[in-house]
């Protein structure tokens, strides 16, 4: 059996060349469409600010141990656009007697996780450091730990979580 090719219904280069550009023109199209629709998805959130306004509760305020830095997450909602979801954040309560600090568990420099060292607070990513007070000690930080607004009711600590611009002197509340 042979098969035999008809030379006079193959299409001329031209028409090839504009088939071609059209193809690509509709996959680079779809490539645009797909790969904003999967970056929003994926890294959207993570310069999503929280809507910041529900109280989250912490825990009875006696339980937090005089002058010790204690780590504690909050769930919080956030609006990325194509949809709202909830991630989890942290936040550090020192409480001294009456006096109590809720800081941000976010650096102010690029935004890693602050974590703790004996009695000070650091960031392992560039090496700042701030005291119990949230006063910068060491590292490129442009600024102190970011206080979060909270409350106290029926001896119950809640905080208002936020977020905060990084890499800038003033503590600004990201919208
Ligand atoms: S991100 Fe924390 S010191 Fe750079």
């Amino acid at each position: 059996m042979s098969v035999e090719f008809d030379e006079g219904v193959a299409p001329v280069p031209e028409r090839r060349s504009f088939l071609g550009l059209i193809s690509g023109l509709i996959v680079a199209g779809i490539s645009a469409v797909l790969g904003v629709t999967i970056g929003r998805f994926s890294i959207g959130p993570a310069f999503t600010a929280s809507s910041g306004q529900d109280w989250t509760e912490l825990g009875p305020l006696d339980e937090f141990a005089e002058g010790k830095l204690v780590k504690k997450n909050v769930i919080v909602s956030q609006d990325a656009g194509w949809g709202k979801f909830q991630s989890q954040r942290s936040v550090w309560v020192v409480r001294k007697g009456d006096d109590v600090k809720v800081f941000s568990g976010v650096c102010p420099h690029l935004g890693c996780s602050v974590n703790t060292r004996a009695d000070k607070f650091i960031c392992a990513c560039h090496g700042s450091e701030w005291n119990d007070n949230g006063d910068t000690l060491a590292g490129p930080t442009p600024r102190g730990l970011d206080t979060l607004e909270f409350r106290v009711e029926d001896n119950k600590l809640k905080v208002k979580y936020q977020d905060f611009k990084q890499a800038i002197t003033e503590k600004q509340v990201l919208s």
